[in-house]
Protein backbone atom coordinates (compact mmCIF):
# COMPACT_ATOMS: atom_id res chain seq x y z
CA UNK A 1 0.00 0.00 0.00
CA UNK A 2 2.96 2.46 1.04
CA UNK A 3 4.50 1.43 -2.38
CA UNK A 4 5.91 4.70 -4.73
CA UNK A 5 7.96 5.30 -7.71
CA UNK A 6 10.69 5.89 -4.82
CA UNK A 7 10.75 3.21 -3.37
CA UNK A 8 11.06 1.25 -6.29
CA UNK A 9 13.62 3.39 -7.75
CA UNK A 10 15.78 3.72 -4.48
CA UNK A 11 14.86 -0.29 -3.35
CA UNK A 12 13.81 0.26 0.04
CA UNK A 13 10.36 -1.32 1.48
CA UNK A 14 9.21 2.32 2.93
CA UNK A 15 8.75 5.68 1.68
CA UNK A 16 10.44 6.96 4.45
CA UNK A 17 13.44 8.66 4.52
CA UNK A 18 15.19 9.70 7.64
CA UNK A 19 16.98 12.97 7.41
CA UNK A 20 20.39 13.81 6.94
CA UNK A 21 21.25 15.87 10.53
CA UNK A 22 24.72 17.04 9.90
CA UNK A 23 26.63 18.09 14.00
CA UNK A 24 26.19 14.41 15.12
CA UNK A 25 22.65 13.16 15.11
CA UNK A 26 23.06 10.88 12.73
CA UNK A 27 25.46 8.43 14.05
CA UNK A 28 26.01 5.06 11.69
CA UNK A 29 23.83 3.68 14.03
CA UNK A 30 21.02 5.69 12.80
CA UNK A 31 21.47 5.19 9.45
CA UNK A 32 22.08 1.52 9.74
CA UNK A 33 18.78 0.86 11.89
CA UNK A 34 16.83 3.26 9.13
CA UNK A 35 18.16 1.55 6.45
CA UNK A 36 17.46 -2.06 8.28
CA UNK A 37 14.01 -1.25 9.42
CA UNK A 38 13.29 -0.20 5.67
CA UNK A 39 13.75 3.61 5.30
CA UNK A 40 16.55 5.08 3.48
CA UNK A 41 18.88 6.38 6.43
CA UNK A 42 20.87 8.64 5.80
CA UNK A 43 24.05 10.38 7.20
CA UNK A 44 24.60 14.32 7.43
CA UNK A 45 28.07 14.69 6.29
CA UNK A 46 28.33 18.18 5.69
CA UNK A 47 30.74 18.94 8.17
CA UNK A 48 32.77 16.00 7.93
CA UNK A 49 36.41 15.29 7.00
CA UNK A 50 36.78 13.41 3.93
CA UNK A 51 38.46 10.78 6.06
CA UNK A 52 35.66 10.91 8.56
CA UNK A 53 33.30 10.42 6.32
CA UNK A 54 34.98 7.52 4.24
CA UNK A 55 35.00 5.61 8.11
CA UNK A 56 31.47 6.65 8.57
CA UNK A 57 30.46 4.66 5.36
CA UNK A 58 32.51 2.12 6.45
CA UNK A 59 31.02 1.71 9.98
CA UNK A 60 27.33 2.12 7.95
CA UNK A 61 28.18 -1.08 5.42
CA UNK A 62 29.58 -2.75 8.38
CA UNK A 63 26.05 -2.94 9.78
CA UNK A 64 23.45 -2.76 6.60
CA UNK A 65 23.70 -4.02 3.47
CA UNK A 66 20.52 -1.92 2.39
CA UNK A 67 20.56 1.47 0.83
CA UNK A 68 21.69 4.57 2.34
CA UNK A 69 22.31 8.40 1.52
CA UNK A 70 25.27 10.47 2.46
CA UNK A 71 24.30 14.51 2.11
CA UNK A 72 26.49 17.28 1.73
CA UNK A 73 26.69 20.86 1.57
CA UNK A 74 27.43 22.86 -1.66
CA UNK A 75 29.91 25.20 -0.65
CA UNK A 76 28.66 29.60 -0.78
CA UNK A 77 31.48 31.51 -1.48
CA UNK A 78 31.17 34.00 1.54
CA UNK A 79 32.23 37.79 1.49
CA UNK A 80 32.33 39.52 4.71
CA UNK A 81 34.80 42.34 5.48
CA UNK A 82 37.29 41.85 8.19
CA UNK A 83 35.57 44.91 10.33
CA UNK A 84 32.49 42.65 10.37
CA UNK A 85 34.55 39.76 11.63
CA UNK A 86 36.72 41.04 14.10
CA UNK A 87 33.04 42.73 15.78
CA UNK A 88 31.66 39.57 15.80
CA UNK A 89 34.92 37.93 17.23
CA UNK A 90 35.03 40.58 20.08
CA UNK A 91 31.09 40.27 20.69
CA UNK A 92 31.62 36.15 21.18
CA UNK A 93 34.26 36.67 23.32
CA UNK A 94 31.97 37.30 26.10
CA UNK A 95 30.48 33.92 25.70
CA UNK A 96 33.94 32.22 25.30
CA UNK A 97 34.71 34.30 29.14
CA UNK A 98 31.54 32.60 30.42
CA UNK A 99 32.36 29.21 28.91
CA UNK A 100 36.05 29.23 30.85
CA UNK A 101 37.67 29.07 26.84
CA UNK A 102 40.23 30.91 25.04
CA UNK A 103 39.18 34.13 23.47
CA UNK A 104 40.12 35.25 19.59
CA UNK A 105 40.30 31.47 18.18
CA UNK A 106 42.47 31.20 15.68
CA UNK A 107 39.71 29.70 12.61
CA UNK A 108 42.30 27.82 10.11
CA UNK A 109 39.46 27.42 7.38
CA UNK A 110 35.54 28.06 7.43
CA UNK A 111 34.53 24.84 5.94
CA UNK A 112 35.90 21.73 4.41
CA UNK A 113 36.72 20.93 1.14
CA UNK A 114 33.59 20.05 -1.01
CA UNK A 115 35.86 18.01 -4.19
CA UNK A 116 37.61 16.02 -1.60
CA UNK A 117 34.86 15.45 0.09
CA UNK A 118 32.95 14.13 -3.17
CA UNK A 119 36.20 12.51 -4.49
CA UNK A 120 35.38 9.92 -1.27
CA UNK A 121 31.80 9.47 -1.94
CA UNK A 122 32.62 8.60 -5.80
CA UNK A 123 35.26 6.21 -4.61
CA UNK A 124 32.67 4.72 -1.70
CA UNK A 125 30.33 4.12 -4.33
CA UNK A 126 27.75 5.14 -2.24
CA UNK A 127 23.84 4.50 -3.32
CA UNK A 128 22.46 7.69 -2.91
CA UNK A 129 23.60 11.46 -2.89
CA UNK A 130 21.52 14.10 -1.21
CA UNK A 131 22.60 17.61 -1.27
CA UNK A 132 21.32 21.06 0.02
CA UNK A 133 22.20 24.94 -0.41
CA UNK A 134 22.48 25.04 -3.75
CA UNK A 135 23.33 22.62 -6.91
CA UNK A 136 26.30 21.12 -7.27
CA UNK A 137 28.89 21.65 -10.32
CA UNK A 138 27.33 19.74 -13.53
CA UNK A 139 30.36 17.52 -13.27
CA UNK A 140 29.90 16.15 -10.10
CA UNK A 141 25.76 15.51 -10.46
CA UNK A 142 26.82 13.38 -13.54
CA UNK A 143 29.76 11.75 -12.28
CA UNK A 144 27.83 10.64 -9.52
CA UNK A 145 25.14 9.62 -11.34
CA UNK A 146 27.69 7.60 -13.74
CA UNK A 147 28.46 5.74 -11.09
CA UNK A 148 25.12 4.71 -10.17
CA UNK A 149 24.16 6.30 -7.35
CA UNK A 150 20.80 8.29 -6.91
CA UNK A 151 20.77 12.12 -6.68
CA UNK A 152 18.66 14.15 -4.49
CA UNK A 153 18.71 17.83 -4.01
CA UNK A 154 17.10 20.38 -1.85
CA UNK A 155 14.02 23.12 -2.72
CA UNK A 156 12.16 25.51 -0.88
CA UNK A 157 10.09 26.69 -3.77
CA UNK A 158 8.53 25.52 -6.91
CA UNK A 159 11.40 27.29 -8.81
CA UNK A 160 14.36 25.84 -6.95
CA UNK A 161 12.46 22.36 -7.74
CA UNK A 162 12.67 23.34 -11.66
CA UNK A 163 16.18 24.36 -11.39
CA UNK A 164 17.23 20.90 -9.84
CA UNK A 165 15.07 19.15 -12.54
CA UNK A 166 16.65 21.32 -15.25
CA UNK A 167 20.70 20.43 -13.60
CA UNK A 168 19.50 16.40 -13.89
CA UNK A 169 18.58 15.21 -10.37
CA UNK A 170 16.84 12.25 -10.10
CA UNK A 171 14.49 13.16 -7.05
CA UNK A 172 13.98 16.78 -5.05
CA UNK A 173 12.71 17.73 -1.73
CA UNK A 174 10.73 19.30 -0.75
CA UNK A 175 11.58 21.60 2.45
CA UNK A 176 8.69 23.55 4.19
CA UNK A 177 9.01 26.14 6.35
CA UNK A 178 8.11 23.77 9.47
CA UNK A 179 11.43 22.34 8.75
CA UNK A 180 14.29 21.35 11.63
CA UNK A 181 17.36 22.82 10.83
CA UNK A 182 18.89 24.92 7.65
CA UNK A 183 17.14 26.59 5.51
CA UNK A 184 18.29 25.10 1.50
CA UNK A 185 17.33 27.94 -0.03
CA UNK A 186 19.10 29.59 -2.87
CA UNK A 187 17.62 31.19 -5.17
CA UNK A 188 16.19 34.20 -3.00
CA UNK A 189 15.79 35.33 0.05
CA UNK A 190 15.43 33.03 2.75
CA UNK A 191 12.84 34.92 4.49
CA UNK A 192 10.50 34.98 1.37
CA UNK A 193 11.16 31.90 0.18
CA UNK A 194 9.28 29.93 3.63
CA UNK A 195 6.82 27.97 2.50
CA UNK A 196 4.91 25.60 4.55
CA UNK A 197 5.01 21.69 3.24
CA UNK A 198 0.58 21.99 2.40
CA UNK A 199 1.26 24.87 0.23
CA UNK A 200 4.94 23.58 -1.45
CA UNK A 201 4.28 20.06 -2.17
CA UNK A 202 1.33 19.73 -4.53
CA UNK A 203 3.00 22.92 -6.43
CA UNK A 204 5.95 21.65 -6.55
CA UNK A 205 4.76 17.73 -7.82
CA UNK A 206 2.31 19.87 -10.29
CA UNK A 207 5.86 21.78 -11.93
CA UNK A 208 7.94 19.08 -11.80
CA UNK A 209 8.23 15.23 -13.43
CA UNK A 210 10.68 14.28 -10.68
CA UNK A 211 9.56 12.69 -7.47
CA UNK A 212 8.76 15.04 -4.33
CA UNK A 213 10.10 14.43 -1.23
CA UNK A 214 7.97 16.20 1.54
CA UNK A 215 9.97 17.41 4.56
CA UNK A 216 8.77 19.78 7.37
CA UNK A 217 7.25 18.70 10.88
CA UNK A 218 6.14 15.09 9.38
CA UNK A 219 6.70 13.09 12.51
CA UNK A 220 4.34 10.06 11.92
CA UNK A 221 1.39 7.89 9.90
CA UNK A 222 -0.55 11.14 9.97
CA UNK A 223 2.41 12.79 7.95
CA UNK A 224 2.92 10.11 5.59
CA UNK A 225 -0.22 9.60 3.98
CA UNK A 226 -1.07 13.21 4.45
CA UNK A 227 2.22 13.47 1.85
CA UNK A 228 1.32 11.12 -0.51
CA UNK A 229 -2.37 12.77 -1.03
CA UNK A 230 -0.45 16.25 -1.66
CA UNK A 231 1.35 14.48 -4.40
CA UNK A 232 5.09 13.29 -2.50
CA UNK A 233 6.23 10.02 -3.38
CA UNK A 234 8.22 9.92 0.09
CA UNK A 235 8.87 11.82 3.07
CA UNK A 236 12.04 13.02 4.86
CA UNK A 237 11.53 13.06 8.96
CA UNK A 238 14.93 14.63 10.80
CA UNK A 239 12.85 15.49 14.35
CA UNK A 240 11.16 12.90 14.51
CA UNK A 241 14.17 10.45 14.92
CA UNK A 242 16.43 13.33 17.11
CA UNK A 243 15.37 12.19 20.11
CA UNK A 244 15.47 8.26 19.50
CA UNK A 245 17.99 5.91 20.88
CA UNK A 246 20.20 5.66 18.17
CA UNK A 247 20.30 9.36 17.64
CA UNK A 248 24.14 11.02 18.54
CA UNK A 249 22.31 14.48 19.89
CA UNK A 250 23.55 15.89 23.35
CA UNK A 251 21.36 14.38 26.27
CA UNK A 252 20.10 17.99 27.22
CA UNK A 253 18.95 18.81 23.21
CA UNK A 254 17.53 15.26 23.58
CA UNK A 255 15.74 16.36 26.73
CA UNK A 256 14.41 19.74 24.87
CA UNK A 257 13.50 17.65 21.54
CA UNK A 258 10.98 15.64 24.08
CA UNK A 259 9.81 18.21 26.02
CA UNK A 260 9.18 21.50 24.08
CA UNK A 261 6.02 22.48 22.04
CA UNK A 262 5.56 23.61 19.18
CA UNK A 263 5.87 27.30 19.17
CA UNK A 264 9.22 26.68 21.13
CA UNK A 265 11.17 27.43 17.50
CA UNK A 266 11.98 30.36 15.55
CA UNK A 267 14.69 31.04 12.61
CA UNK A 268 17.54 32.21 13.51
CA UNK A 269 21.08 32.88 11.35
CA UNK A 270 23.00 33.33 15.12
CA UNK A 271 24.67 30.25 15.01
CA UNK A 272 25.89 30.15 11.57
CA UNK A 273 25.04 33.35 9.08
CA UNK A 274 22.77 31.09 7.47
CA UNK A 275 18.95 30.99 8.30
CA UNK A 276 18.53 27.66 10.30
CA UNK A 277 15.04 26.48 12.42
CA UNK A 278 15.79 25.79 16.31
CA UNK A 279 14.88 25.90 20.04
CA UNK A 280 14.65 28.95 21.07
CA UNK A 281 18.08 29.78 23.03
CA UNK A 282 19.54 32.62 24.82
CA UNK A 283 22.33 33.02 22.24
CA UNK A 284 19.43 33.52 19.39
CA UNK A 285 18.07 36.27 21.66
CA UNK A 286 20.65 38.28 22.99
CA UNK A 287 21.68 37.85 19.10
CA UNK A 288 18.90 40.15 18.34
CA UNK A 289 20.58 43.03 20.11
CA UNK A 290 23.38 42.42 17.63
CA UNK A 291 23.82 46.02 16.18
CA UNK A 292 26.51 44.54 13.81
CA UNK A 293 26.42 42.37 10.81
CA UNK A 294 26.27 38.95 11.55
CA UNK A 295 28.98 37.29 8.64
CA UNK A 296 27.24 35.08 6.46
CA UNK A 297 27.38 30.78 6.39
CA UNK A 298 29.97 29.68 6.52
CA UNK A 299 32.04 31.97 8.57
CA UNK A 300 29.56 32.92 11.27
CA UNK A 301 29.52 29.04 11.51
CA UNK A 302 32.87 28.49 12.10
CA UNK A 303 32.80 31.53 14.19
CA UNK A 304 30.33 30.33 16.80
CA UNK A 305 31.66 26.54 16.65
CA UNK A 306 34.12 27.04 19.91
CA UNK A 307 31.74 28.24 21.79
CA UNK A 308 28.66 25.25 21.02
CA UNK A 309 31.11 23.07 21.52
CA UNK A 310 32.38 24.39 25.22
CA UNK A 311 28.39 24.45 25.41
CA UNK A 312 27.74 21.00 24.93
CA UNK A 313 30.84 19.94 27.40
CA UNK A 314 29.47 22.04 30.09
CA UNK A 315 26.35 20.73 29.95
CA UNK A 316 24.62 24.32 28.92
CA UNK A 317 21.81 24.33 26.06
CA UNK A 318 21.66 27.63 25.79
CA UNK A 319 24.31 28.17 23.86
CA UNK A 320 24.00 24.75 21.99
CA UNK A 321 22.45 24.99 18.87
CA UNK A 322 18.95 23.16 19.21
CA UNK A 323 17.80 22.68 15.46
CA UNK A 324 14.06 21.59 15.69
CA UNK A 325 11.56 21.39 13.51
CA UNK A 326 7.62 22.40 14.47
CA UNK A 327 6.37 18.81 15.18
CA UNK A 328 8.07 18.44 18.51
CA UNK A 329 4.98 17.82 20.98
CA UNK A 330 5.37 14.03 18.60
CA UNK A 331 9.17 13.46 19.17
CA UNK A 332 9.88 10.23 20.62
CA UNK A 333 12.80 8.70 22.03
CA UNK A 334 12.24 5.09 21.49
CA UNK A 335 14.06 2.78 18.71
CA UNK A 336 14.45 4.37 14.74
CA UNK A 337 12.68 0.46 14.11
CA UNK A 338 9.95 1.25 16.38
CA UNK A 339 9.07 4.74 15.13
CA UNK A 340 9.64 3.31 11.40
CA UNK A 341 7.18 0.80 12.66
CA UNK A 342 4.74 2.82 13.88
CA UNK A 343 4.58 5.61 11.02
CA UNK A 344 3.73 2.59 8.60
CA UNK A 345 0.93 1.15 10.81
CA UNK A 346 -0.98 4.13 11.39
CA UNK A 347 -0.64 5.16 7.40
CA UNK A 348 -1.90 1.53 6.63
CA UNK A 349 -4.81 1.51 9.15
CA UNK A 350 -4.81 5.46 8.25
CA UNK A 351 -5.43 4.56 4.47
CA UNK A 352 -7.34 1.69 4.95
CA UNK A 353 -9.79 4.20 6.32
CA UNK A 354 -9.61 6.84 3.62
CA UNK A 355 -10.34 4.03 1.39
CA UNK A 356 -13.52 3.01 3.74
CA UNK A 357 -14.71 6.55 3.77
CA UNK A 358 -14.31 6.91 -0.11
CA UNK A 359 -16.21 3.83 -0.38
CA UNK A 360 -19.34 4.30 2.13
CA UNK A 361 -19.74 7.23 0.58
CA UNK A 362 -18.43 10.08 3.15
CA UNK A 363 -16.12 11.65 0.44
CA UNK A 364 -18.14 12.22 -2.10
C1 LIG B 1 19.27 18.79 13.61
C2 LIG B 1 19.02 18.93 12.15
C3 LIG B 1 20.08 18.92 11.28
C4 LIG B 1 19.86 18.99 9.89
N1 LIG B 1 20.93 18.89 9.05
C5 LIG B 1 20.71 18.77 7.71
C6 LIG B 1 21.78 18.45 6.82
O1 LIG B 1 22.91 18.26 7.23
N2 LIG B 1 21.49 18.35 5.50
C7 LIG B 1 20.22 18.51 5.01
O2 LIG B 1 20.02 18.39 3.79
N3 LIG B 1 19.19 18.82 5.83
C8 LIG B 1 19.41 18.92 7.15
N4 LIG B 1 18.34 19.17 8.01
C9 LIG B 1 17.01 19.41 7.43
C10 LIG B 1 16.32 18.11 7.11
O3 LIG B 1 16.81 17.57 5.91
C11 LIG B 1 14.80 18.27 6.92
O4 LIG B 1 14.52 19.27 6.00
C12 LIG B 1 14.08 18.57 8.22
O5 LIG B 1 14.58 17.80 9.28
C13 LIG B 1 12.60 18.30 8.06
O6 LIG B 1 11.86 18.85 9.08
P1 LIG B 1 11.54 18.09 10.47
O7 LIG B 1 12.78 18.24 11.28
O8 LIG B 1 10.39 18.85 10.99
O9 LIG B 1 11.26 16.66 10.14
C14 LIG B 1 18.54 19.12 9.39
C15 LIG B 1 17.47 19.15 10.29
C16 LIG B 1 17.69 19.04 11.65
C17 LIG B 1 16.51 19.03 12.58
Amino acid sequence: MLETELTRALHIRYPIIQAPMAGGPTTADLVAAVSNAGGLGSLGAGYLTPEQIRLAIQEIRARTDRPFAVNLFVPEQPTESEAAIAEMTAYLNVYREALGIPSNPLIPSFSESFEEQVRVLLEERIPVLSFTFGIPPQEVIQAMKDQGSFVIGTATTVDEAIRLEAAGVDAVVAQGSEAGGHRGTFLKDASGSLIGAMALVPQMADHVSLPVIASGGIMDGRGLVASLALGAAAVQMGTAFLACTESGAHPAYKQKILSENEDATEITRAYSGKAARGIRTDFMRDMQQYSGTIPDYPIQNAMTRDIRQAAAKANRPEYMSLWAGQGLRLASSRSAAAIIRQTVDQANALAQRLTGLGTSGHLK
